[in-house]
């Protein structure tokens, strides 16, 4: 058996250009407030990625950059400005924050109507009690949507997921429990990790180690979703899932690059859109939502 290769750049194109149309039917511009902490190069390369697309399909993403000594204090006090601030639909902070910033601290900071992330407790709060309001987080999202591309049924279908991220692993395990799948997260210190991968229907690859994942790791038939992007010594990039093998046996894979990667960047602005429809009354002078921080 060689696998179906599931398009994930072709998917996210279509998304995409469905939210170009949506956002030119919104009541007005979608804003995205990016907050960039230090000179991470990853993160800044991330974040005119996001920029860049965001322009594309009609959302304004504001950039604020502050020094990688930024105290926590001032930090949240910037966030408060943003929630504060009616014309900002979405705020989103880039990850990873200097040594001296509490993460969990910052996310919490964000107001949950905004946060387009899906990284406050609020919102984990809502996905792990299957609330359909929940602002799910990008990665997670766009995995669903690859699976969903598929055309294979979800429900009872056993999914290993390799990683215990708070950014996929977590969130991931929740939303597909809540589409019905029976869900096993695997980390660093599972017993036994090959054999419990072979148990798999789907496998979600999600542990940034360079195609640690084998043939003989995966049950014949079997999906797989590789979230890795790991730089090789050539300077190529490869997934947590060894392809070129795993294609052999898989019915699906997705490819790195080209797979979960720009299915991210789309589920982001997919739930900015959300958000700016969501807040379409904070830009009236007169609104008293409470959502839009008091305007
Ligand atoms: N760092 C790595 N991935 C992400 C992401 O999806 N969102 C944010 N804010 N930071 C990240």
């Amino acid at each position: 058996m060689t696998a179906c290769i599931i398009d994930g750049k072709a998917v996210a194109a279509g998304i995409r250009k469905d939210l170009a149309k949506k956002t030119t039917a919104c009541s007005h511009t979608p804003v995205l407030a990016v907050v960039l902490v230090g000179e991470n190069e990853a993160s800044r390369i991330y974040v005119r990625n996001k920029k860049k697309a965001a322009a594309e399909v009609g959302i304004r993403c504001e950039v604020f950059e502050f020094s990688g000594s930024i105290g926590e204090n001032a930090l949240l006090s910037s966030i408060q400005d943003l929630n504060d601030d009616p014309h900002v639909d979405g705020i989103i902070v880039q990850l990873p924050l200097p040594p001296q910033i509490n993460p969990q601290k910052v996310l919490s900071h964000i107001n949950p109507g905004k946060d387009v992330d899906g990284f406050s407790p609020y919102n984990v709060g809502l996905l792990a009690e299957r609330e359909e309001s929940a602002v799910v987080a990008a990665t997670p999202k766009g995995i669903l949507k690859l699976l969903e591309s598929t055309g294979e049924s979800l429900e009872g279908k056993h999914v290993v997921i390799i990683g215990r991220s708070n950014i996929v692993g977590r969130p991931t395990a929740l939303l597909l429990l809540n589409h019905d799948c029976t869900v096993t997260v695997t980390h660093s210190k599972t017993v036994n990790l090959s054999d419990t991968v072979r148990q798999a229907d789907i496998v979600v690859a999600a542990c940034g180690c360079p195609k640690i994942v084998k043939k003989d790791w995966i049950k014949p038939g079997a999906i797989i979703i590789d979230v890795g992007i790991n730089r090789l010594e050539d300077g190529s990039l490869c997934g947590d899932v060894d392809f070129e093998e795993v294609k052999e046996t898989a019915s699906y894979i997705t490819p790195v690059p080209g797979g979960v990667g720009p299915m991210t960047v789309a589920m982001l602005l997919e739930n900015t859109l959300e958000a700016a429809q969501r807040h379409a009354c904070c830009h009236d002078e007169n609104c008293h939502c409470g959502r839009c921080g008091g305007n």
